[in-house]
């Protein structure tokens, strides 16, 4: 009996010890974000370091603070390198793994998350379940690599793409009259980016305004004839040309269109690739590659998107045998959501793409479509911080390029004209370089409108920012 009352009583001690005595949440801990690892370290000397392998945009760091509170742990930020503060709530779990939900906002005015899952959609918050071994939380974050056995023809064509350059505001639905009143044509626009060096052209398309509005969704004459115009003008110029199915309703980065089905809207897509494949299909494959699909959006999903882009195949496939397909990354094309794809193993002609525009503040200052109406003057210097950011976003692109056997192109990297000049032309020369050092592709956004380099009525390129790339150009 008296054993027995000891050994409660001991028990006793270890669990009132246990209840009182914070648990060592100090040291590294390894997150799965974005199907990427996340570290995170929780120093001793009361700073905190976020890194996200996958991007730029999630690393932070900063002092912090931990208080106890019943069961919870109450964490805090007040002010981080990415200029916000966060407030969030840690637990300790009995497997030894440990969850951390936070809430940024702008120093002072952070709502602490109630629960451990971030909520859907609201981008403010984040949820990280941690462990301690890096290497589970990397087998976690890559799942079953499906990588095709020979993509060498595809990676050939990713060569032949180089460095180029997109000519919006053309056939996108943005178009300007005012673009030629200077008595140019677009085949003079098309001659000036061939002399200027670039090694090909991303043309952004819209079909959708300009089909039938019921199905078969017949694309109009017309607008096929324009469309093959530039083409043809691109390809006289010896400028293979990637079509981009730039704005699509409820699908891309563009808007609603609430009168068709999505159910209609899909089967329209589908049409309209359908007649370019059959459109297209005696153009080189050499000379002409389809772009399925520009920033397919958030709320779209890597899901949906991963489901469509098989049906797209599928059609263009048996019409177009060997013609390569460019698939965007989703939710907007971002760099750090290329491990959401799911391609088929046995489609060795594609090459993924991705856009980079980081850090967005300084790339879009000024944009309201962009939510940085309220940021101007914002430099990047080129310091060794603002390079290790680019560095850390390709270097994570071009190992995803490698495991997965797939070549990539950054079909879109601009900064917006009215940024400072000299900033404009270091973070462009350093991201064109980042990326063709590690076998990327890119085309440049873009040649007019508001993150043109060149003026659209003189037709004068930026001489500064063809300099700053000219040296390094791929191909010449
Ligand atoms: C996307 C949009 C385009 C925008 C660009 C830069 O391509 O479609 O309208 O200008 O990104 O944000």
């Amino acid at each position: 009996m008296k054993h027995l009352f000891l050994s409660f009583a001991a028990t006793l001690v270890v669990l009132t010890s246990c209840q009182t005595q914070t648990p060592d949440y100090h040291g590294a801990w390894y997150s799965v974000n974005h199907h990427a690892v996340m570290i995170i370290e929780l120093g001793a000397d009361s700073l905190a370091n976020f890194s996200s392998e996958a991007s730029s945009s999630l690393c932070f760091s900063g002092p912090y603070t931990v208080e106890v509170s019943s069961d919870t742990l109450l964490i805090d930020m007040p002010q981080t390198t990415s200029g916000m503060a966060a407030s969030g709530i840690m637990r300790y779990n009995a497997d030894q793994t440990m969850d951390i939900c936070m809430n940024f906002g702008a120093p002072g005015m952070t709502e602490r998350p109630t629960t451990f899952d971030a909520t859907p959609g609201v981008l403010t918050m984040m949820s990280f379940h941690c462990q301690r071994d890096k290497e589970a939380a990397a087998q976690q974050a890559n799942g079953v690599i499906k990588a095709p056995k020979d993509a060498s023809l595809a990676f050939e064509r990713n060569r032949r793409l180089g460095h180029g350059i997109n000519i919006e505001s053309t056939v996108d639905g943005n178009e300007n009259p005012s673009y030629f009143t200077a008595g140019r044509s677009i085949a003079d626009d098309v001659r000036s980016i061939a002399e200027a060096g670039f090694n090909s052209v991303r043309l952004p398309v819209n079909f959708y305004k300009h089909c039938s509005a019921v199905a078969p969704y017949y694309i109009d004459a017309d607008f096929f004839a324009k469309v093959d115009g530039i083409i043809e003008a691109c390809n006289k110029e010896q400028l293979p040309v990637v079509l981009d199915l730039h704005y699509y309703p409820n699908i891309s980065f563009y808007g609603k269109d609430s009168l068709i089905s999505d159910e209609d809207n899909l089967l329209r897509l589908e049409s309209i690739w359908r007649q370019v494949a059959e459109h297209y299909q005696m153009v080189s494959d050499e000379m002409l590659y389809f772009d399925l699909m520009n920033e397919p959006t958030l709320e779209f999903g890597a899901d949906n998107w991963n489901k469509e882009v098989v049906r797209l195949i599928n059609i263009i496939r048996p019409i177009n045998p060997g013609r390569t397909m460019l698939v965007m990354t989703p939710e907007l094309g971002q760099n750090w959501t290329i491990n959401y794809l799911d391609l088929p193993e046995e489609e060795n002609n594609l090459i993924v793409e991705y856009h980079y525009y980081l850090p967005h503040l300084f790339t879009h200052q000024g944009l309201a479509f962009a939510m940085a109406e309220n940021s101007y003057q914002i430099p990047w210097l080129g310091t060794p911080e603002e390079k290790a950011a680019v560095d850390n976003d390709l270097d994570y692109i071009a190992s995803w390029s490698k495991s997965h056997n797939r070549p990539v192109n950054m079909g879109e990297f601009g900064v917006v004209n009215s940024a400072d000049h000299e900033s404009r032309v270091r973070w462009l020369s350093y991201v064109y370089e980042a990326a063709h050092q590690r076998g990327i592709s890119s085309h440049q956004w873009s040649l007019r409108d508001n993150f043109g380099i060149r003026d659209n009525q003189t037709g004068v390129w930026d001489a500064d920012i063809l300099e700053a790339i000219r040296p390094t150009f791929h191909n010449k």
